[in-house]
């Protein structure tokens, strides 16, 4: 079996950090969300990776490497625009072959991994087996109709009205049957190929299309809500680790990680929360449910459920929450002043302050 992960991609509900980096390798606990999409693949035994890129190519390359530090062989295959999820198996026919090959959105985090559903496609080969996940409102998703026996007997992209609660998740596994499906299927009126028209589309020709029910937690890192609230339950089973330095007047509580070079002066980090390497916290309580990055200062300042990416300073800001702030970017305060704000807003940035 092979590999398709994809990393192309607009990410516009991931502005303004899909401005200048793939949302793919936005971090979670401090590791890019596609690193662990990349591992959970390799828990599979798979080690023949195709990656789709778009125009963050270069990034997404110095992130994962060639593969062989994870023991795995990569292909990047550069998607021209985001023509949709069917059109990246389209452009992958060479490097797929006839190979079985799972498809995994870049961006889905499925901490508890994939190989239950794995083996119920090698158990019964179906063309196509998806993973359905139970949600409270469907109408925003794929939606699969299925029968007694996980079969699938229809799918609809987005419906008014859903005629199930399961939506289809970020993994698909097919067998070679799936090229002919989407060479056959034409743009929907978004003008994207869809991977659901041509699941359909198999169904329609009396394939046989099955479902798993996913039981785990997953989590659509798409926008910055679900990036926060999936930082929260990964670090929940955070291993505590200290490598940094922590100075006598600072308190440690629940499980922390501070990593190599980080010093932490006069300060309280709630558990659970990491510290990246390189960083300097001073005068600060930090957590739960944070991730600072590497290389940043955190001063003066209280911050809970957020997370910092590399480089980003934070400076007397107290009661920072559900806050997510990007690469050297600046959070600070305006002198003595208690009646003021100076932002400098980036494009389709979010600000919320007190009222
Ligand atoms: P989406 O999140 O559905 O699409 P998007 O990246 O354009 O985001 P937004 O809706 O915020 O604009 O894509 C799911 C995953 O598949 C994501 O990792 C990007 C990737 N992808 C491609 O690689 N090529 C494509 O043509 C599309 C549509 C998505």
């Amino acid at each position: 079996m092979k590999a398709l992960v994809l990393a192309g991609g607009s990410g516009t509900r991931l502005r303004p950090f899909s401005y200048s980096m793939p949302k793919q390798l936005i971090p979670v606990a401090n590791v890019p969300v596609l690193e662990y999409v990349v591992r959970n693949v390799l828990d599979l035994g798979v080690t023949e990776i195709g990656v789709i890129v778009g125009d963050r190519v270069d990034e997404i390359r110095k992130a994962l490497g060639d593969g062989s530090r994870f023991g795995a062989r990569l292909t990047y295959i550069q998607q021209d625009a985001p023509r949709g999820l069917a059109h990246t198996v389209a452009i992958a026919r060479d490097f797929l072959g006839d190979d079985d090959f799972v498809m995994y959105l870049g961006d889905n985090m499925l901490p508890e991994g994939i190989a239950d559903i794995a083996e119920e496609f090698t158990t019964h080969r179906s063309a196509a087996h998806v993973v359905v996940y139970k949600v409270p409102d469907p109408r925003a998703f794929g939606v699969a109709e299925l029968g007694p026996g996980g079969e699938v007997l229809r799918l609809v992209e987005k419906p008014e009205q859903p005629r199930s609660d399961l939506a289809l998740i970020g993994v698909y596994f097919f067998t070679a049957a799936i090229h002919q499906a989407v060479r056959a299927i034409e743009p929907s009126a978004r003008g994207e190929l869809e991977i659901t028209d041509a699941i359909q589309w198999l169904v329609s020709a009396g394939a046989d299309v099955r479902a798993s029910q996913y039981e785990g937690y997953w989590k659509d890192t798409g926008n910055v809500e679900d990036v926060l609230e999936c930082n929260r339950y990964v670090l929940e089973s955070l291993r505590p680790a200290v490598e940094g330095e922590v100075d006598d007047a600072s308190v440690l509580t629940g499980p922390v990680v501070i990593e190599e070079g980080a010093r932490i002066v006069r300060s309280r980090i709630e558990g659970p929360a990491i510290i990246g390497a390189g960083t300097v916290v001073e005068d600060s309580h930090i957590g739960p449910h944070t991730s600072i990055g590497r290389g940043c200062v955190v001063a003066g300042s209280r911050l809970e459920y957020s997370i910092a990416l590399d480089g980003a300073s934070v400076t007397g800001v107290q009661g920072l929450s559900s806050s997510l702030i990007g690469r050297s970017a600046t959070v600070g305060t305006v002198g003595e002043s208690t009646d003021r704000y100076r932002l400098v807003v980036g494009d389709d940035t979010r600000v919320e302050v007190a009222a």
